[in-house]
């Protein structure tokens, strides 16, 4: 069995990823700071200020990135002043003019937030993952993501209209047709782009991790075995590690030594884990 490797930096992105050759990564999959929200763990940057910073390090993305690779950024903007900021948005309009396609914006629905209320809003329950391309044509592995038909099935395919049979195009123009008698007889379907996934309480040392879940569903869409994944913003190493497991080999980076020590611990471990998986 090939080897997999997982490979932790102390630093700032920017400058590490500098030292690596364009084309590099299959997949990128990150969750940055948003702006200045955690500042008292890890610091972060004042929101008018957060594009600019932002797009040092997306020159550098872009540059690392394989032609057929996809960048996937979690994020979400803050309520700056009884407003929503706009740094999100003009990120993306920027991000454009800097090469990227702007191809999928897929919502990260989190299933288990507890309900509650500001005066003027209520809770957050999703954040956003901006799918990033180079170019229009890209490896994506839409099968290994499928899920159960589910019970609309069992009502929806019991009597078949007309257009159901045919590929019934759409009327918005969007050029998605449909043809619904396809799916007769099928145990699985594609998903849609709003992914339930339950945040984890146990924050594992880290004030902001993402679930496993999120980095998976993305590893398994956009890459194979062996491929190279790049957390840029690793924090405690939820994407080396799941990676890892997966068999991807991957590089992390965060620039404070304490997320860096905790990284380098999650893969170990997972090394430690396969290691004995291989043993048996
Ligand atoms: C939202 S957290 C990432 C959490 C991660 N997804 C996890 O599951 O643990 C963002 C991380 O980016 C790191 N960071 C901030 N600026 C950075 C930079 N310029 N280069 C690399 N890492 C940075 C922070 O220290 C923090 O750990």
């Amino acid at each position: 069995m090939k080897e997999i490797r997982s490979d932790i930096y102390l630093g700032d992105c920017l400058e590490i990823l500098s030292d690596f050759p364009e084309n590099t990564f299959d997949l990128i999959i990150t969750s940055p700071p948003y702006a200045d929200s955690r500042s008292s763990t890890y610091g972060g940057i004042k929101p008018d200020k957060y594009v600019e910073w932002f797009l040092l390090r997306s020159q550098q993305m872009l540059r690392v990135l394989k032609p057929d690779g996809t960048f996937v950024l979690n994020i979400k903007e803050k309520a700056v002043n009884g407003e929503r900021h706009t740094y999100v948005i003009e990120l993306i309009l920027e991000m454009r003019k800097q090469g990227w396609l702007w191809t999928e914006e897929f919502i990260w629905h989190k299933k288990n937030c507890f309900p509650g209320k500001w005066p003027n809003r209520f809770r957050d329950a999703w954040e956003r993952c901006l799918q990033f391309n180079k170019e229009k044509k890209f490896n994506m592995y839409q099968e290994a993501v499928m899920v159960p038909m589910g019970d609309w099935a069992k009502t929806r395919l019991k009597r078949l209209s007309v257009t159901d049979k045919i590929r019934d195009n759409s009327k918005v123009g969007s050029g998605f047709g449909k043809n619904v008698s396809n799916w007769l007889n099928r145990d699985k379907a594609y998903p849609t782009n709003v992914l339930r996934l339950a945040t984890e309480c146990n924050n594992r040392k880290h004030s902001a991790v993402f679930p496993e879940a999120l980095p998976e569903w993305f590893i398994k869409l956009f890459t194979k075995e062996y491929d190279l994944v790049l957390d840029p913003f690793v924090g405690s190493g939820t994407t080396c590690h799941v990676a890892q497991q997966m068999r991807r080999n991957s590089v992390g980076i965060d620039t404070l030594r304490e997320f860096y020590d905790l990284a380098k611990q999650n893969v170990t471990q997972v090394q430690f884990e396969i290691f004995e998986e291989w043993a048996k």
